[in-house]
């Protein structure tokens, strides 16, 4: 088995992750440091370590959903002592785990953990299309010109977005004069800010939902910026087969053995 694919399904990273550990010359085989990415292993007879931590095929592999709140980096560890989802996990399970895939420090909703390295690298894999859906509230009204826009592809500056598939959920709220949501914010005094909570500024926002098969870096909110709506809110409801459901914000579970099947069917994966 290649050391990388070893590494990942050991759970020390994910496999790009491991990449760069074993370039780092933080992995050891039998004692000898190896940075050759092609290098072999026999999981059965060699020793592999990590910061000279001894990595196993685990047989129990971890799976865990979390609702991430507003305000974590999404990320294990943060040199600026900044809050981390890592803050959220369970103490006694976080060794090993790792995020699959990043929300944005603003953003809410589904994040998956996972020890299992080589399933979280499928699941990313653009070749693989897993769906994530999102709510999304905009700035303004969004047209029917702009959720076919959305749908069919934006040219973004790293390339067209693959077909997206957009709903509005509600009608705008507000006045209808298009009035800019975050501009106006900046703007007000302590009571305006108080009229806009208790509903009585008009402020005009849409509430979408949005289902895309790729993962790029603040994709959706460049998408609605593109199309002159900037993201007010955003929250990730699912991710392939998975639902967030009701799990309060904050909290953590594993992953049912329905749910990790899902996951591995989505990507044809066998289950381990
Ligand atoms: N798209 C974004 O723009 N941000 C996220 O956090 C997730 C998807």
């Amino acid at each position: 088995m290649r050391l990388q694919k070893f590494l990942a399904r050991g759970g020390a990273a994910s496999r790009r992750g491991s990449e760069d550990l074993m370039t780092a010359g933080r992995v050891t085989v039998n004692g000898a440091v190896v940075r050759e990415l092609g290098s072999k292993v026999d999981p059965l007879k060699d020793e592999v370590r990590v910061d000279n931590k001894l990595v196993t095929l685990a047989d129990q592999k971890d799976y865990f959903m979390m609702h991430k709140p507003a305000g974590y980096l999404t990320t294990m560890f943060d040199p600026q002592g900044r809050p981390t989802v890592c803050d959220l996990l369970p103490k006694e399970r976080a060794a090993g785990l790792f995020p699959v895939g990043r929300l944005d420090y603003d953003t809410t909703g589904l994040l998956l953990f996972m020890t299992d390295g080589e399933l979280a690298h499928r699941l990313l894999h653009p070749k693989n299309h897993v769906a994530k859906r999102y709510l999304v509230t905009v700035d303004g009204v969004l047209t029917n010109a702009d959720v076919m826009q959305l749908s069919e592809g934006i040219e973004l500056h790293d390339g067209l977005t693959k077909p997206a598939v957009v709903e509005i959920l509600g009608a705008p709220l507000g006045n209808g004069s298009g009035t800019n949501h975050l501009k106006q914010f900046k703007k007000l005094n302590t009571n305006e800010r108080i009229q806009l909570a208790a509903g009585e500024l008009p402020v005009v926002t849409t509430e979408a939902s949005i289902t895309i098969s790729e993962g790029r870096k603040r994709q959706v909110k460049r998408m609605f910026a593109y199309v002159g709506r900037p993201v007010v809110s955003l929250h990730r409801q699912a991710f392939g087969s998975v639902v967030l459901g009701d799990l309060a914000p904050g909290e953590c579970r594993k992953l049912t053995t329905e749910e990790v099947a899902g996951l591995q069917n989505a990507v044809r994966m066998e289950a381990v």
